[in-house]
């Protein structure tokens, strides 16, 4: 072979075995900062808010029977199986859920946890607000926030509706 063109082929091999060991080094560290991106989220729950899963890592799953849900109110439907009983209904991972009264194949789905410091906001009806117990933050029906600490709205969920039951993307609460 003519020197020149093995040194000229040597010399094309070694950017490329660079460029392969540099796009190897960026995707490991996105994978790094994904995972603690992720495990922030998990220990840190307003994060959640900001930081969302991506859709092949949040499927629909079905979390009611839409006949359990009476349109016009609101319900903190459980997410877990083993928070699906009375005793524990009100722990663990849920979402606000309502059924619009004029329209009863529409609903709101809201994240019930409050984007100051990650506590679970209650709906009170008597004022028509979510209230949250911890420092007074205020929401109103769309999760907009009304008063009080909290800086941002709470998170309205997508959902789906299919074979009779309401299907949200896999947020955990
Ligand atoms: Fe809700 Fe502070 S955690 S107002």
């Amino acid at each position: 072979m003519d020197p020149l063109q093995a040194e000229s082929g040597a010399a094309s091999v070694l950017p490329r075995r660079r460029f392969l060991a540099v796009c190897g080094k960026v995707a490991g560290s996105l994978v790094g900062v994904g995972v603690v991106l992720v495990v922030a989220r998990s220990f840190y729950p307003p994060l959640r808010r900001w930081i969302r899963l991506p859709p092949f890592m949040t499927p629909f799953r079905p979390i009611a029977a839409i006949d359990s849900l009476p349109p016009g109110e609101w319900k903190l439907v459980p997410l877990t199986a083993d928070t699906a009983d009375a005793k524990s209904k009100t722990e663990g991972p849920a979402v606000w859920v309502q059924r619009d009264r004029d329209q009863p194949e529409k609903f709101r789905v809201l994240s019930p946890i409050c984007t100051h410091q990650g506590c679970i906001v209650k709906w009170r009806a008597d004022r028509s607000l979510f209230v949250c117990p911890c420092h007074g933050g205020t929401f109103d029906a769309e999760g907009n926030r009304k008063s009080g600490p909290p800086q941002s709205p709470l998170a309205m969920l997508d959902y789906r509706v299919k074979d009779g039951q309401l299907l949200i993307r896999g947020e955990d609460g």
